[in-house]
């Protein structure tokens, strides 16, 4: 069998993706299977029309992996490959296409508004900053409606603040999205397909130490304290599995993804999206779950690999 592992790649998440193909291809490697590593750049097309692998595994993030590019050219070439199709990567992207379809589902998620660029320009930033506040609340959440790893992601906890990270934010896209920030417990929750269908790792909890799991929180060691399973009462274990799973049906996804969460007070959990290619290194929350499952990463991608080969 001829594996072919995808990375890198232009995306600002080009550095995560070297790392998560590293830790993958290594654990892959350790449970016996030869494969090639290919850093994606504009010869990909080429180069797979070329060596025509049985299959390829998708350990891209940003917008070539997640966003469906990728995905779109594996489709035409009818090479079979690990993970979601074209489209259900591009609504799994999009946070507020994912938001709208499992709200509409009936599960929680914070109260958000999607706000292009040019609204500031054509209504006037002071009137729309003061607006999102009433409907909003402080502290917010601002995020790219598309992108990953917290790139662009802030808490703004004062409206004297609002327009500087708006700024900061509209740096890594044209659209903001916008949310009510929900305080709890915030948790990862990996799906993994196998013959009974999509199931639920054990949730993770994630603790920044600065309190904002930033970019620098999730991939320096040391800066996140990483509770797993994640400390959650019976029910709410329950719950947040139920909704990652949800999540994954409902957008359509394939073969593995990962639902971000937070578990209020009361109980209530609230869906924050969800990565249709989530990080494998060091430091991140999918490889941490199937070691508390008892899993190696090495044989759930391999399990995953023989699916996309039948
Ligand atoms: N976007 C990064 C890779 C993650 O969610 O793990
Ligand atoms: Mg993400």
């Amino acid at each position: 069998l001829s594996v072919v592992v995808l990375s890198g790649g232009l995306s600002h998440e080009r550095e995560v993706s070297l790392r998560s193909g590293r830790r993958l291809s290594a654990a892959l490697r350790s449970v016996g299977l030869t494969l090639d590593e290919w850093d994606v750049d504009s010869a990909l097309l080429d180069r797979l029309r070329t060596h025509r692998p049985d299959a390829v595994v998708v350990a891209l993030h940003g917008v070539e992996g997640e966003g469906g590019s990728v995905q779109t050219v594996l489709e035409m070439l009818d090479v079979p490959y690990v993970g979601s199709d074209s489209h259900a990567c591009r609504r799994a992207w999009d946070k507020p296409t994912a938001k709208t379809e499992l709200a509409r589902a009936g599960l929680a998620t914070p109260d958000w508004v999607v706000l292009p660029h040019s609204t500031f320009r054509e209504l006037g930033a002071k009137l729309v900053l003061d607006a999102m506040v009433e409907r909003l609340g402080l502290p917010m959440m601002l995020k790219p409606d598309q992108g990953g790893s917290a790139l662009g992601a802030q808490v703004v906890w004062d409206a004297a603040d609002l327009p500087a990270a708006m700024v900061g934010c509209l740096a890594y896209g044209e659209t903001v999205l916008a949310e009510r920030y929900v305080a709890g417990v915030e948790v990862a929750v990996a799906v993994v397909e196998g013959a009974d269908g999509p199931v639920a790792l054990p949730a993770v909890e994630i603790s920044p130490e600065s309190g904002i799991y930033d970019y620098t929180a999730r991939y320096t060691a040391g800066l996140t304290n990483f509770h797993r399973p994640a400390r959650l009462d019976p029910a709410a274990a329950t719950a947040v599995a139920d909704l990652a799973v949800e999540a994954h049906r409902l957008l359509g996804l394939r073969d593995v993804s990962r639902t971000d969460a937070i578990v209020a007070p009361d109980g209530t959990v609230y869906f924050l999206e969800v990565n249709s290619s989530p990080g494998l290194t060091e430091t991140s929350l999918l490889p941490m779950a199937a070691e508390v499952a008892g899993r190696s990463l090495g044989d759930i991608y391999t399990g995953l690999i023989e699916r996309a080969v039948t």
